[in-house]
């Protein structure tokens, strides 16, 4: 079975001081979890802060973006080693958000990935389509181009940790979240393409994540979807209590599964 992953994207939220707070909550509600990896991903001037308050602690923690450069004069930019070096595992790369106000393409997500894991962190990579996209039946071809684009020329071996999040454009931070059914679709052909490009067992052992207006309400029908493996939440991530309940119920859920099977 695939151990789910709920990981909080914090987006451009939270100064140094409320941060910790957030981090220090959650931290405190969540210790006792084993079955579910939690990741939380604030931004970077409060990594280094969090970062200190979550070592030795079953709380991961992610950038939400990296540049591609190890080093250099890119004014502005963040590279891998000093993402690692505050203590990140992983790296949120090419979220909606950074492909539509950042410009980010297939081909800069790509060379993200390979600056991530070539340092040795773990990539959440994004995808999903627009609305418009989606209303035009597009939906499985964008997704399978963004998947093919951002894994190019990388092998299996390279990718074993690869983690990928399908958030549907018109789902995020919009409260209309797709249904379990839409996500499955998605998620279901992700996987087939894995096996497609790579093999079976990576489509097995490859964690798909959905986001897009996951909140406490919704997690447990969304996590009953097979090919679902946990959610990437932004909103419901700000506040301590509906971030651990979202957690708990993952939890919970993947405790019984794994009696049933
Ligand atoms: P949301 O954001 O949960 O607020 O919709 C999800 C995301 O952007 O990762």
């Amino acid at each position: 079975m695939r151990t789910p992953i709920i990981a909080g994207n914090w987006k451009m939220y939270k100064n140094v001081a409320e941060a910790m707070d957030l981090a220090n909550e959650i931290k405190r509600s969540v210790f006792d979890i084993t079955n579910v990896e939690i990741v939380i991903a604030p931004s970077f001037t409060n990594l280094g802060d969090v970062g200190e308050m979550l070592i030795e602690t079953n709380v991961g923690l992610a950038s939400q973006n990296c540049y591609w450069e190890s080093e250099g004069a890119f004014t502005g930019e963040v590279s891998v080693p000093m993402i690692k070096s505050v203590g990140c595992g992983y790296i949120i790369i090419g979220h909606s958000e950074r492909r539509k106000y950042f410009s980010e393409t297939n081909e800069t997500v790509n060379k993200k990935v390979r600056a991530c894991i070539d340092g040795g962190l773990i990539p959440i990579m994004c995808v999903g389509e627009t609305l418009e996209e989606r209303e035009a039946g597009k939906t499985l071809e964008i997704v399978k181009t963004q998947v093919e684009g951002g894994l190019a020329g990388f092998d299996e071996k390279y990718l074993e940790k690869l983690i990928i999040a399908y958030e549907p454009v018109w789902a995020i931070g919009t409260g209309r979240t797709a249904t379990p059914e839409q996500a499955q679709e998605v998620h279901a052909m992700i996987r087939a393409l894995l096996k497609e490009l790579y093999s079976e067992e990576m489509s097995s052992v490859t964690r798909i994540l959905y986001g897009g207006s996951v909140k406490p309400d919704n997690i447990e029908s969304i996590m009953r979807e097979e090919d679902i493996d946990g959610g990437l939440i932004g909103g419901a991530s700000l506040k301590s209590d509906g971030f651990v309940d979202i957690i708990k119920t993952t939890g919970d859920l993947y405790a019984k599964k794994g009696t049933d099977a």
